[in-house]
């Protein structure tokens, strides 16, 4: 087994390790032991991910000191309140206690979820991730962030909530549908974007072998994401500024998921939407290079093609940005690259400006 790659997080709140490592799944058990997570372990995953990487784990852990599995529905049509509840069902049931941990093994939505029911059953319990998507592995299982929609809009129901570990193992992905995959490639591209011209590059370059999904591909591609991740949270655990930089791409990513109703599109195709049109609006502006602005393209274009937006009105997508969680006191942050490997905030962004670039990209004017 290769050795481990192990990026720490120093939040204020709490300190753990993300670990990568291929192979990881077959041995959760001495993980979980060695980061110090509660030996009353709850497993939370969804009927898909457990029936093709459940007996992996199962066999890792004492099972005689922990409940069955608790199975809830993944998609993100799924990740609402009633969700958790079954999941604070099972808990009371099996007479979990403060003492006890929840293993959250599934993509974002399972780990949201999970996560959500960990920071508020008995007013908070152990929380360890085991994502299985790329995008979780890159992105949702770090930082804290839990939480469910509501009817109105994405994520607006939730909590903070450091996790105790991290544990990623790449060979969990080698099931995930191309779809899935390339959503959270989509991800890692953001955090190229705004933070590492090199990781951009890099993801441009292999993109094949990346895809082929090899170990020496795609580990380094994993950590790289995670460093970044984790370097930004370190800073700002509860998005108040710099944290702020990760969202680009997701202000008109989440009005396009929540007004097709997240049925549409998966969350990274809504979020490669998002920096186009950012990428669009910064370079009308004169803040980026066009030349940046068709790498960016480029880039998306050349990892296969993302569901049509041409019957999807630019006005439509304008309105649902006003109940966006990035609107502070009436100001609507927005972020836009200024070159490969970097971004900025602004609040000045004006509704034209969006429609413009929105059309631009190919939605309906
Ligand atoms: N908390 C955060 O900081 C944060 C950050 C980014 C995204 N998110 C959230 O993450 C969610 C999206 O996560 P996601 O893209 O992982 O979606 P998801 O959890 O819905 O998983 C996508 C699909 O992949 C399946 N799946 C999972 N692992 C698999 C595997 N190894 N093999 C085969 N199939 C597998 C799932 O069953 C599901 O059908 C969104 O709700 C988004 O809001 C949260
Ligand atoms: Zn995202």
């Amino acid at each position: 087994m290769p050795e481990p790659v192990r990026i720490a997080v120093a939040t204020p709140s709490r300190s753990y390790d993300v670990i990568i490592q291929d192979g990881a799944l077959d041995r959760i058990g001495s993980l979980l032991d060695a980061s110090g997570a509660p030996r009353r372990r709850f497993v939370v995953s969804s009927p898909l991910v457990w029936r093709l990487h459940g007996a992996r784990i199962a066999h890792t852990l004492d099972l005689t000191a922990s409940a069955d599995p608790i199975l809830v529905p993944d998609g993100e049509r799924f990740k609402h309140l009633g969700t958790v509840a079954r999941i604070y069902d099972a808990l009371v049931q099996a007479k979990a206690d403060r003492g006890s941990a929840l293993v959250a093994v599934g993509g974002g939505v399972i780990g949201d979820m999970a996560g959500f029911a960990a920071a508020t059953f008995l007013r908070g319990i152990a929380l360890v991730h085991i994502p299985t998507t790329l995008l979780a592995q890159v992105d949702s299982a770090i930082g804290g962030k839990v939480g469910v929609n509501h009817a109105l809009g994405k994520n607006l129901i939730g909590a903070f909530h450091q996790p105790q570990a991290v544990i990623a193992d790449p060979d969990a992905l080698a099931t995930l549908p191309r779809r899935e995959f390339r959503a959270g490639l989509y991800e890692v591209i953001k955090y190229g974007v705004t933070s590492s011209a090199d990781l951009f590059d890099r993801v441009a370059r292999d993109r094949r072998a990346i895809f082929a999904r090899g170990p020496a591909s795609l580990t380094p591609v994993i950590a790289e994401s995670c460093r970044i991740k984790a370097s930004v949270v370190q800073v700002d655990e509860r998005e108040a500024g710099p944290r702020m930089i990760l969202n680009f791409g997701h202000t008109a990513g989440h009005a396009l998921e929540a007004s097709t109703r997240y049925r549409r599109y998966r969350h990274g195709e809504a979020v490669a939407y998002g920096m186009l049109v950012a990428a669009r609006l910064a370079a009308n502006r004169g803040a980026l290079a066009e030349r940046d602005r068709r790498a960016l393209a480029d880039l998306i274009a050349s990892l296969g093609p993302l569901p049509p937006i041409g019957d999807i009105p630019a006005s439509q997508l304008v309105d649902a940005m006003r109940l966006d969680k990035k609107v502070v006191g009436g100001t609507r942050y927005f972020v836009l690259p200024t070159t490969i490997g970097a971004a900025t905030v602004v609040d000045d962004v004006k509704d034209h400006e969006i429609s413009e670039a929105l059309a631009q990209v190919g939605f309906k004017r």
